[in-house]
């Protein structure tokens, strides 16, 4: 028999690559906390049901946290030989080490690396999806923060990327914290779904000892029990789910980025990235390139991918537990640093880019105040679809005549297009006045704005 878990029915040799190939003792080493956590909580349920005796468990409880202490101060020793094939395979050989074999050899009753395995991916995943959490509310009130200090700045909002209607600059800026918001709600909905309880489902039919799952999810803080031990052992729609909303996140980062990158460029010049987040030319030495931006907006790339990828891993397996599954924890781990690392970044960027109001606003050009030429004449009484047909007009004779804008074409020229035009036109070609005018909710109006933060700071303390 040879010396791995499993060794007693084998004699013949593994292929050495195999070993390699087979081993995830080097990335799920990082759930070592949750492999203690569970075994811990597994024992004391085993002492319950009378299957180890009170001294037992203290020795296991015992060896279990001089482990995890071994691997917090970095001194745990992994096998060069490669039986350590994985966190639960090391823990338990290292367990043997330190309280004797005999004891050791008792913790595993009922249990199997399947129910094992999805216990400990679910403990190291809501903890890191709470890391992810506190810095997404960060990158949430780096937003609120900007709105509120540089409400009075107005530039020009796009669609199809051509000047469309003046905005104020913060409601740009709600527009992109209001995506971030309803990411960190669904977050929280996700982690609902991954905090419930696989240990106790055994290899998949169950476990035979009448261990207290209700117990083992209270005692790791678990809101629940999966309810079918085939199920227990095999669902990875958590993994999905948590790399289908990182998908959705680097989407919003995505877009947010690029705004960003266009509004950064001399022929916009509305932002200035702070030397921090810049990198310059190795050729030409006048440039400052937006590279923490462009990272931003390539690695969602990656992270669609590695959601894919295991979506494609997924599908046409059989049912319950197979060896595929393992490939859930590379995806993941990389997934959530990715998405850790890109929040952290956005922030800094965010909170450390310096805006020019006066470039904003001599980007804003009179013919953007067309709409509100129309609407003048709505509120005279004359039906839209006319008043969009004069103001129209309005433009293009101001074209024709060589006029900077509509405002310079004067009362007469106007009533010319319309007899309902008078003398208080003038007040149409404000920025300002067009801005304040949409104070409908979710409009662009300072009240509107404000609103919209008092929205988001409510979703932010959840
Ligand atoms: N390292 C394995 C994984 O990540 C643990 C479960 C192994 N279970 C088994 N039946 N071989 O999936």
């Amino acid at each position: 028999a040879t010396t791995k878990l499993w060794g007693g029915r084998f004699t013949g040799k593994v292929d050495p690559l195999m070993t390699i190939y087979n081993e995830s003792i080097h990335y799920d080493k990082r759930m070592h906390t949750a492999d203690i956590l569970g075994s811990s909580a597994y024992a004391k349920a085993l002492q319950q049901c009378g299957i180890i005796t009170p001294h037992e468990l203290s020795e296991i409880l015992r060896g279990l946290a001089l482990i995890e202490t071994e691997w917090v101060s970095g001194v745990f020793k992994i096998a060069d030989d490669g039986t350590d094939e994985d966190i639960h395979t090391a823990n338990e050989r290292r367990l043997g080490e330190l309280i004797g074999r005999e004891i050791a050899g008792k913790l595993h009753t009922g249990r199997s690396r399947n129910d094992q395995v999805a216990t400990d991916m679910r403990i190291w995943l809501r903890s890191t999806l709470d890391e992810i959490d506190v810095a997404l509310v960060d990158l949430v009130k780096a937003h609120v923060g900007r709105a509120e200090a540089e409400m009075d700045a107005l530039m020009p909002g796009y669609t199809h990327l051509q000047r469309a209607q003046p905005i104020r600059w913060s409601h740009w800026v709600m527009s992109q914290a209001s995506y971030f918001a309803s990411d960190l709600e669904r977050l929280r909905q996700v982690r609902k779904r991954i905090n419930v309880c696989p240990l106790g489902c055994g290899a998949l039919a169950g476990n035979p000892f009448g261990v207290d799952r209700e117990f083992l999810a209270k005692e790791l803080g678990f809101e629940g029990v999966i309810g079918n031990s085939m199920v227990g052992v095999a669902d990875r729609d958590f993994v999905v789910e948590t790399m289908m909303w990182g998908s959705l996140l680097m989407g919003h980062i995505s877009r947010w980025a690029e705004d960003l990158i266009i509004y950064s460029t001399q022929e916009f010049g509305f932002i200035k990235l702070a030397d921090a987040y810049s990198t310059g030319s190795s050729l030409m030495p006048q440039k400052k390139n937006p590279d923490s931006l462009e990272l931003l907006r390539g690695k969602s790339g990656r992270v669609f991918g590695q959601m894919a990828g295991f979506m494609y891993t997924l599908k046409g397996l059989p049912s319950t537990y197979n060896k595929d599954l393992q490939e859930d924890k590379e995806p993941l781990f990389d997934c959530t640093r990715t998405l850790l690392d890109s929040i952290h970044i956005a922030t800094g960027v965010l909170s450390t880019l310096s805006i020019n109001a006066t470039k904003m606003r001599s980007a804003l050009t009179m013919d953007m105040l067309a709409t509100d030429l129309a609407d003048y004449l709505v509120r005279k009484g004359v039906p839209f679809r006319e008043t969009h047909h004069v103001s129209g007009a309005a433009v293009s004779m101001a074209e024709d005549k060589g006029l900077k804008g509509i405002d310079e074409l004067g009362l007469e020229r106007l009533k010319g297009l319309s007899g309902e035009f008078e003398e208080d036109v003038k007040h149409v070609f404000d920025f300002e006045t067009s801005v304040e005018r949409r104070s409908a909710i979710g409009g662009t109006a300072r009240s509107c704005v404000v609103r919209q933060i008092e929205e988001v700071k409510k979703i932010i303390v959840g």
